[in-house]
């Protein structure tokens, strides 16, 4: 947080937004599907990849700034198990733009001290990407900051397929299929994600209102903030005006409020 307030222009709306926020309850993961790169470049008469070149600075704001408020999560919504139906031409233009990212942006990860990483079907990436994704989740692996996940080539959907038959996998190995029993814990360890807390904060640009199929499993108790900048508009200060949503909700988790449980916490007499 301190790292945040030290670059911002003091009488700002960023700093005075900044400064609004509790450190003590910022969400430890944000997860963003940073939708509306198209209607971008129509709005301006520019070719789709127009916006989606423009996408990649938002991702660069977007990293930096979480890393210099200390979040411990983001994850970024780059490319759906679906996205495969665009054209083909887009989608190339898809893989060279993460690439352009990778190499461009390392070292700003590096000194952020960032970890990528990616989840998703990587081997259904183009050989080229894959390699180069990988070499960069690798170089960052020693990092102890925000960890950044790209979710490329992912679905919710697919994710859970593929954790539960990691699941078959294993206990056929071991020859335990019979006895296996699932629940949780086992199924949230064998996720892309495992280990990393699930988010508190979904954020979706350009004003849609679904999940797409992203981290169905993960975001059970996330809060949803959705805003109609489109994606190659967002800013630091629209990230800061989410937190500040964010740190509005009472989150309840199915419970109840804090204190407010002093009448249902009576026995209530059984049927
Ligand atoms: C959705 O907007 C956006 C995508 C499918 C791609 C997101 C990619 C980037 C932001 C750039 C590269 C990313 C990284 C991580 C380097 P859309 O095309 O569906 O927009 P529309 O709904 O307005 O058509």
């Amino acid at each position: 947080m301190k790292a945040l307030l030290e670059v911002l222009a003091p009488g700002s709306e960023e700093r005075t937004l900044a400064g609004a926020i509790d450190p003590k309850r910022l969400p430890a993961h944000v997860a963003i599907i940073m939708d509306g790169n198209g209607r971008w470049a129509k709005r301006r008469n520019l070719p789709r990849a127009a916006g989606h070149k423009a996408g990649i600075d938002a991702v660069r704001e977007t990293v930096e700034t979480c890393a210099r408020l200390g979040l411990k999560a983001l994850t970024l919504y780059a490319f759906s198990v679906e996205n495969w139906k665009r054209p083909r031409t887009e989608v190339d233009t898809l893989w060279r733009l993460l690439r352009i990212y990778l190499r461009r942006e390392l070292p700003v990860l590096l000194k952020h001290n960032v970890r990528l990483s990616a989840i998703g079907r990587l081997g259904g990436l183009p050989d080229s990407v894959r390699q180069e994704l990988l070499a960069a989740v690798e170089s960052t692996a020693a990092k102890t900051g925000l960890r950044v996940n790209l979710a490329i080539n992912y679905g919710g959907r697919a994710e859970l397929v593929d954790a539960v038959n990691a699941l078959l996998a294993e206990a056929r190995a071991a020859g335990t299929l019979g006895s296996l029993c699932l629940d949780e814990d086992l199924i949230a360890s064998h996720l892309y994600t495992a280990g990393v807390p699930d988010p508190d904060l979904l954020i979706r640009t350009s004003g849609e209102m679904r999940v797409s199929n992203f981290l169905l499993w993960q975001i059970a108790y996330a809060e949803i903030y959705v805003t109609d900048t489109l994606w190659p508009d967002f800013r630091r200060i629209d990230l800061l005006r989410a937190i500040l949503d964010y740190q509005k909700r009472d989150r309840r988790f199915g419970g109840i409020k804090a204190g407010a449980g002093l009448k249902a916490a009576l026995p209530v007499a059984q049927p």
